[in-house]
């Protein structure tokens, strides 16, 4: 973990459109520039007004120590989102980070698998980073509905052992879930592998899924409503289960999460029994909790 978060406003310094609805943002932001992790995020608003009243979660995309920056990929789906993306440079935001739990590394003898739907390839550039310095290669498998869905193609991650594009319409990579590539991934190499994922929420139950039959290690990158990123708000609970005791717990998304061992998530619709089961069964050394 890194230290205590910092607010700050801080000016937009460029800003790329990447196609409706995606743009590349990057502000200065000390802090997160310096200690930003992947997995984690900032919580960020455009303006200095109180209206929209809160900052929303956004995955650092990238850092730039020397420069004090980092970079966003922000979907512009609403109003927070949508006035991060209409800032020109030198407008002002308003920024806590970084924030929350990055993944972990990955053993030395295990394989990193980076599942990403849509705007969930966004922490996994800094991942990919990170794993080359240590000289160690992902598999990158990146997958959305359409072409549209995978702004970052062409230009992300610069370099990585094998890049797995998937679209459900076909219309770039293979037609599919990205989650099928991934399983024939693992069925032509049977190699100590961990997945990590962060995308739509049924494409993170899907790895789950996939992770528990095969028994693997997996972590998920959780997506909930986020009100405050501190821990104060509750708005961001997601119910997760322990090995000690049976009764799964709700835990803060922002502080304890977003990323968690996803043997461990009680995902909707499912029983606590499940994932008790399986939080049991497999404890994968060093994920988180
Ligand atoms: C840890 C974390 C990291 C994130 N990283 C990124 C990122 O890198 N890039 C990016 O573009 N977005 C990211 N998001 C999602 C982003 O926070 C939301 O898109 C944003 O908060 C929407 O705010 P808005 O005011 O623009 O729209 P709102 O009006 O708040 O939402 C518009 C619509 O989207 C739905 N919605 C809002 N937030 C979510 C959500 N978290 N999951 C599912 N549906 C939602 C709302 O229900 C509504 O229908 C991340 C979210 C979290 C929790
Ligand atoms: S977002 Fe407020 S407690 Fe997590």
């Amino acid at each position: 973990m890194t230290g205590m978060a910092v607010n700050r406003i801080v000016p937009l310094v460029a800003r790329e459109a990447l196609g409706d609805p995606y743009a590349l943002l990057t502000f200065r932001h000390r802090e997160t520039a310096r200690e930003g992790r992947a997995g984690q995020f900032v919580m960020i608003k455009a303006g200095l007004s109180a209206e929209p009243p809160l900052r929303r979660p956004f995955s650092i995309l990238s850092t730039d120590p020397a420069a004090e920056t980092f970079t966003l990929l922000v979907k512009a789906i609403g109003p927070g989102s949508g006035a991060l993306c209409g800032l020109e440079p030198t407008a002002l935001a308003q920024c806590l980070g970084p924030l929350g739990r990055p993944f972990t590394t990955p053993p030395a003898e295990e394989e990193a698998l980076l599942v990403a739907g849509g705007y969930g390839i966004a922490p996994f550039r800094l991942f990919v980073e990170q794993l080359l310095r240590e000289d160690r290669p992902p598999r990158v498998f990146y997958g959305g509905r359409t072409r549209a869905d995978l702004p970052l193609l062409d230009r992300f991650p610069p370099v990585v052992a094998e890049l797995f594009p998937a679209t459900e319409d076909g219309s770039l990579g293979r037609r599919g879930r990205v989650t099928e590539r991934v399983e024939e991934w693992l069925d032509s190499h049977r190699v100590p592998a961990r997945l990590y994922a962060c995308g739509p929420e049924a494409m993170l139950q899907a790895v789950a899924r996939l992770a528990e039959e095969r028994d693997l290690p997996a972590e998920v990158s959780l997506d909930p409503w986020m009100g405050c990123g501190v821990g104060t708000c509750l708005g961001c609970v997601v119910s997760i289960q322990g090995a000690e005791e049976e009764r799964a717990h709700y835990r803060c998304a922002c502080t304890e999460g977003p990323v968690f061992d996803a043997a461990r998530v009680v995902w909707p619709g499912e029983s606590a029994s499940r994932a008790w089961r399986a939080a049991v069964s497999h404890r994968p050394a060093g994920a988180p909790a």
